[in-house]
């Protein structure tokens, strides 16, 4: 069986004032009414073989979690598990609690498929062969990574430069992965499209709990200890785990960097599975109909002379007139007004809302 672990844990910072802390972007509702972290679990659940998964989030936001997955048909016929997490320490302890847990409820062999709780995919077919090949190579102890043909040189994600194609009975399933960087600056990321043989790393991974485990034993042995100690001496219930106070020294490391960056045997599978991990609100925008002027608008709105503008307009009226390339994002406590060139800044206003406490 395969076991998808969903991270449900960061904020979101580059949508705000809609995604927050008390309000992360797994629970922000899309265009289309439905949350991404609904869509995350319908996504996983959609796949063969999955008859339990797991759910690494902090615990205050388990009720939430319970509430959205209670929507998701054929949620309640599968086992979930939740780990809980006092506070956040990134990707690498999460997903080594998860892995541990799977060891735990499977065994050694336990195969993992790791997904952002915020992320799109539109593409469920192309997704859904992208992770039957992932699988087939993590069971060969691989850690996989899922590969995106990148479309502009973004320097806040990571970058896997593939190498040799691994052939199994006649088919590609993947590269082996001949280096991984992780957010690399604007030149090293031009530079990568220039020469090819690059994705963007999409977040996603498909590795066997014990090839994982392994592997940060490896490259970071004391996030593995701090970590595994943290979780053999949380409360065990049925269907949750507190990882212990103790977890908040834990070193916070993503993945990316305590891991991909130095592990062996890594590879990756591309797919072109229409992913986004709306990340910002032109982004997100992206997903609402353009009107005639380019504008993409949600919720009550008049707009006079206004082209090109993103408008989330929450519990009220929001009018433009005679502007353009603007976001504005009102919502009952807090209004946002930015130029769309500056959409990956907006987390220097929750930045300053945190100095400010
Ligand atoms: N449970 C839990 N606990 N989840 C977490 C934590 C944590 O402490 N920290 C992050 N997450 C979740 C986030 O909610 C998100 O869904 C996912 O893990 C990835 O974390 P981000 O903080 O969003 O990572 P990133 O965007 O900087 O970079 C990663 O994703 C990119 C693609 O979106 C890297 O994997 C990059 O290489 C990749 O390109
Ligand atoms: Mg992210």
């Amino acid at each position: 069986p395969l076991i998808p672990v969903i991270l449900s844990g960061g904020a979101g910072t580059r949508l705000w004032p809609l995604s927050r802390q008390s309000h992360p972007k797994p629970f922000l509702r899309l265009p289309d009414g439905e949350t991404l972290l609904q869509k995350t679990l319908h996504r996983a659940l959609a796949l063969p073989e999955v008859t339990r998964f797991l759910t690494v989030t902090n615990r205050e936001y388990y009720f939430q979690n319970r509430d959205v997955y209670a929507q998701v048909p054929g949620a309640a016929e599968r086992e979930a598990f939740f780990l809980l997490e006092p506070v956040g320490r990134n990707t690498a302890p999460a997903i080594a609690a998860a892995a541990l847990q799977a060891e735990a409820l499977v065994g050694p062999e336990a195969t993992l498929l790791v997904l952002p709780a915020d992320h799109l995919v539109q593409d469920q077919a192309a997704f859904a062969t992208a992770v039957a090949r992932a699988r087939r190579l993590a069971e060969e102890g691989y850690l996989v990574t899922f590969g995106i043909t990148p479309a502009w040189p973004e320097t806040g994600y990571g970058y896997i430069e593939s190498g040799e194609a691994l052939t199994r009975s006649g088919d590609i399933l993947g590269f082996a992965v001949r280096r991984f960087v992780e957010k690399p600056d604007a030149a090293t990321a031009a530079a990568f499209l220039a020469q090819g043989d690059y994705t963007w790393n999409s977040g996603m991974f498909c590795f066997r709990a014990d090839a994982f485990l392994s592997a940060l034993a490896r490259h970071q042995p004391q996030v593995s200890e701090d970590t595994r100690a943290a979780w053999s001496e949380g409360r065990c219930e049925t269907d949750f785990r507190e990882l212990t106070p103790a977890f908040a020294q834990v070193t916070d490391i993503s993945v990316d960097y305590a891991v991909m960056e130095h592990a062996e045997r890594v590879a990756v599978v591309p797919g072109d599975f229409g992913w986004s991990d709306i990340g910002s609100w032109t982004s997100f925008g992206a997903l609402i109909p353009e009107d005639g002027s380019g504008n993409r608008v949600l919720g009550e709105s008049v707009l006079e002379d206004a082209q090109h503008c993103i408008v989330h307009s929450a519990d009220r009226l929001t009018a433009l007139l005679g502007v353009e390339d603007l976001i504005v994002v009102d919502t009952p406590d807090a209004l946002l007004v930015a130029r769309k060139d500056r959409d990956q800044d907006v987390k220097r206003i929750v930045a300053e809302l945190r100095h400010r406490g």
